[in-house]
């Protein structure tokens, strides 16, 4: 019995009303950094390669699908009423039938779940050919987790929940995961499950007793760290979640060989990947599907989402950076807004206050002071001075303002787009451009300064 050749089925158990949460919201949706706690627990689960994963959903069945969307190997399993963790697992049955492999169960909402932990209980319970097990932890405060108590001879003789639990019990410091493993002669069980008076549910914990007293292999294991099985029942634990997510990034990403000026005060989401020897600065927030090249600095305040920082890439501070890609060595901000597909070349430099939107800036270009450029072509070595603007909204249709390479665009110029300025041409500080100015030329729309003498004010 318990041989890993029989094939691997997961079962996620996601229909529990989540009371505790105060909220309208489905507790397994409830976000950490971005994802919902239920996908952080389907990308452990994809780790082992299972056949396939059944999601058991309840009411919130719907809205489940709809945020998780249909993936190749995950089902879902409807449990109608919400009878308990056992009930929930007899919804999956209709997935189960005729399997003879191992099922493993987990809980929706127990995220931090990582899938060496995982394989390591399955090498466990397959080399003892258990026909259950589960994983155990010493938890430093049992709390609302279920007690394992063991028998005489220091076996798992039967789970305990915190309403039931005796006065020596509620001392046990170990707790059952919600991680179990099952074979089909302890699944048969299930139907055999009873009530609990209390609650008036039917747990799933009460499969140890039955397997137990049935005489079958069975054992827990304590694995992993204690935190791998923070289940959240409540808003205090989704945020000690995310804390638990946060520093579990941030201590890999050390690891790497990355920087942190301060630990304690920056947001990396799972998904993004940093560089060795990038110093990362307090208080920034990296993003989505964000890339940070070798070498780069990110100072305090910036915000960089979905958006690429080649090596050597500076992101100075307040800075926010979306769907944009920095060129090596190039830098941007402080307080400069990187808008969706910018693309700012090597070695050029996006200062203080300057917007960019959909737009391409050649190598070695400068716009260093108050500039909006949206939509546009920017070639090399072009220097944008103080104040120049795109104008490339008509009020109905954007429009495309090209600028040839070594161009050099004078404070305070509006270039009123679609419009096109040639290599190596100058813009007189403070000019209109509404036409092609051809390579190589001055451009100036200024009218002639006159000085004309004054009598001074009287004082009253
Ligand atoms: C459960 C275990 C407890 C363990 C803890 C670990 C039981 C009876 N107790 O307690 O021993 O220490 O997890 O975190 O199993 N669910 C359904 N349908 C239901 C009820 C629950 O699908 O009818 C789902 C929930 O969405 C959740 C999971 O099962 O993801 C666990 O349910 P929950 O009510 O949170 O159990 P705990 O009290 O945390
Ligand atoms: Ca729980």
């Amino acid at each position: 019995m318990g041989k890993r050749d029989s094939g691997l089925i997961c079962v996620v158990l996601a229909a529990g009303l989540g009371t505790r949460m105060k909220s309208t919201r489905t507790k397994v949706l409830h976000e950490i950094y971005g994802r919902p706690m239920l996908r952080y627990v389907l990308d452990a689960v994809s780790g082992l390669a299972p056949a396939k994963t059944v999601v058991v959903t309840g009411g919130n069945g719907p809205e489940i699908e709809a945020s998780l969307g249909a993936t190749d190997n995950t089902v879902f399993a409807v449990q109608k009423k919400q009878n308990g963790t056992a009930d929930a697992l007899l919804a999956a049955s209709g997935h189960l039938k005729g399997f003879k492999g191992t099922v493993l169960v987990l809980n929706g909402d127990s995220p931090l779940i990582t899938p060496e932990t995982l394989k390591k209980f399955l090498r466990n319970h397959w080399k003892n050919s258990n026909a259950l097990s589960f994983v155990s932890f010493e938890a430093s405060e049992p709390g609302a987790y279920g007690r394992v108590v063991r028998d005489a001879k220091g076996k798992p003789a039967r789970i305990v929940e915190k309403l039931d639990v005796t006065a020596a019990e509620k001392r046990i410091s170990e707790v059952n995961s919600g991680v179990y493993a099952f074979e089909p002669p302890a699944l048969a069980f299930l139907s055999k499950i009873k009530k609990n008076k209390k609650k008036g549910e039917y747990y799933l914990t009460d499969l140890v007793e039955l397997t137990a007293s049935s005489g079958l292999s069975m054992n827990a294991y304590r694995l992993g760290d204690e935190n791998e099985f923070h289940g959240i029942n409540t808003r205090a634990e989704l945020a000690r979640a995310g804390e638990l997510i946060r520093q579990r990034v941030v201590e890999n990403w050390l690891s790497k060989g990355v920087s942190f000026v301060d630990t304690s005060s920056v947001h990396i989401e799972p998904s993004v990947t940093i560089g060795q020897d990038t110093v990362i600065y307090p208080n920034t927030y990296l993003e989505g599907s964000t890339k940070i090249g070798k070498g780069c600095m990110v100072y305090p305040n910036a915000r960089i989402v979905d958006s690429t920082l080649k090596d050597g890439a500076v992101v100075k501070d307040s800075s926010l950076v979306e769907e944009s890609e920095i060129g090596t060595d190039a830098s941007v901000g402080p307080f400069a807004h990187l808008r969706p597909g910018s693309k700012i070349g090597k070695s050029a430099k996006i200062g203080n206050f300057v917007e960019v939107k959909a737009s391409n800036i050649g190598a070695g270009t400068k716009a260093m002071h108050l500039t909006y450029i949206g939509d546009a072509e920017v070639g090399s070595k072009v220097n944008i001075g103080a104040g120049t603007i795109t104008c490339n909204y008509d009020g109905a249709k954007k429009h495309k303002t090209k600028i040839g390479d070594g161009a050099f665009i004078g404070s305070d110029t509006q270039l009123v787009a679609p419009v096109e300025v040639g290599k190596e041409s100058y813009i007189g500080a403070g000019t209109t451009v509404t036409k092609f100015v051809p390579p190589g030329h001055l451009a100036t729309s200024r009218t002639r300064q006159k000085n004309i003498e004054v009598t001074p004010r009287k004082k009253k």
